[in-house]
C-alpha cells in the first residue's frame, strides 16, 4: 500500500522502522553523499532513529521513502522539508542510496511524483531546491522535473578538496498565479 505511486515505484511515509543497515550505509558511503551534505560526520544508528523519530513528528517535513514496486526494496527517500504553509513553498530533497538502482529513471519520477503532489494535494505554490555545481545527475533529474536554476551562491560549500558553487533551482505550480514572467 503505497500513498503514491507511478508503475515503477512507490512512495510511502518514512518511520523509525525503516534505520536498516542498508539505510545507514547510504549515509555513510562517500559515493553516494559527495553531492550533498550528509557524510561529513559518521552516522550511527542511534543518530539515524533519533534523525528519523523527529522527522515523523514534523509538522513542516514530510519524508517518504521510495520503493522499487518490481521487488518491494527500499531504495532510497525524498522529502518535502521547511514545508512554509503562509508563503505555501517547500525545499525538496532525494537520496537514492542503492547504487544499483541509480540512471534508471527512478530519481526523476520520485521527483515528479512529489512535486506534483505538492502542487496537486497541498496546493504549494513553490518548490525549490539546492544543488551542488559538482553533481550533474541531480541537476539533470531537476531539469527534466521542470525545474529551473534560479540562483548560485559561488564557492559555497566545500566538496571533493575544493570550494564549490551551489545553485537555487525552483518550479512553480502551473495553478497557482505563478508570476515567474
Ligand atoms: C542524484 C540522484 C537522485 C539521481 O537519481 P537516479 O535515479 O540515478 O537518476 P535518473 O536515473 O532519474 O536520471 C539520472 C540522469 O542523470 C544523468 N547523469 C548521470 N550521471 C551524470 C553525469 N556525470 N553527468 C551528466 N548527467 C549525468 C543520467 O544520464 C540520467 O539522465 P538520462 O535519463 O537522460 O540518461 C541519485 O544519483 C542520488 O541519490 N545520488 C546521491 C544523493 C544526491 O546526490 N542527491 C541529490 C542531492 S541535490
Amino acid at each position: 500500500m503505497y500513498f503514491l505511486e507511478t508503475e515503477r515505484i512507490g512512495l510511502r511515509p518514512l518511520t523509525a522502522d525503516d534505520a536498516s543497515p542498508e539505510y545507514l550505509s547510504w549515509l555513510n558511503d562517500p559515493e553516494v553523499t559527495r553531492g550533498i551534505e550528509t557524510g561529513l560526520f559518521p552516522t550511527t544508528p542511534a543518530a539515524l532513529e533519533a534523525y528519523l523519530e523527529a522527522v515523523s513528528k514534523s509538522k513542516s517535513d514530510l519524508m517518504f521513502a521510495i520503493i522499487d514496486k518490481a521487488n518491494g526494496k527500499h531504495i532510497g527517500n525524498c522529502k518535502l522539508a521547511n514545508i512554509n504553509w503562509v508563503n505555501r513553498n517547500s525545499q525538496f530533497g532525494i537520496i537514492i542510496g542503492d547504487k544499483p538502482s541509480w540512471g534508471k529513471g527512478f530519481g526523476k519520477e520520485a521527483c515528479s511524483l512529489l512535486v506534483n503532489y505538492a502542487f496537486e494535494k497541498l496546493n504549494l505554490h513553490k518548490v525549490w531546491l539546492i544543488v551542488y555545481a559538482n553533481n550533474p545527475a541531480a541537476q539533470a533529474i531537476y531539469e527534466k522535473a521542470g525545474f529551473v536554476r534560479e540562483g548560485c551562491q559561488k564557492e559555497q560549500v566545500f566538496s571533493e578538496g575544493t570550494y564549490v558553487d551551489t545553485y537555487l533551482m525552483a518550479i512553480f505550480n502551473p495553478g497557482s498565479g505563478a508570476k515567474t514572467d
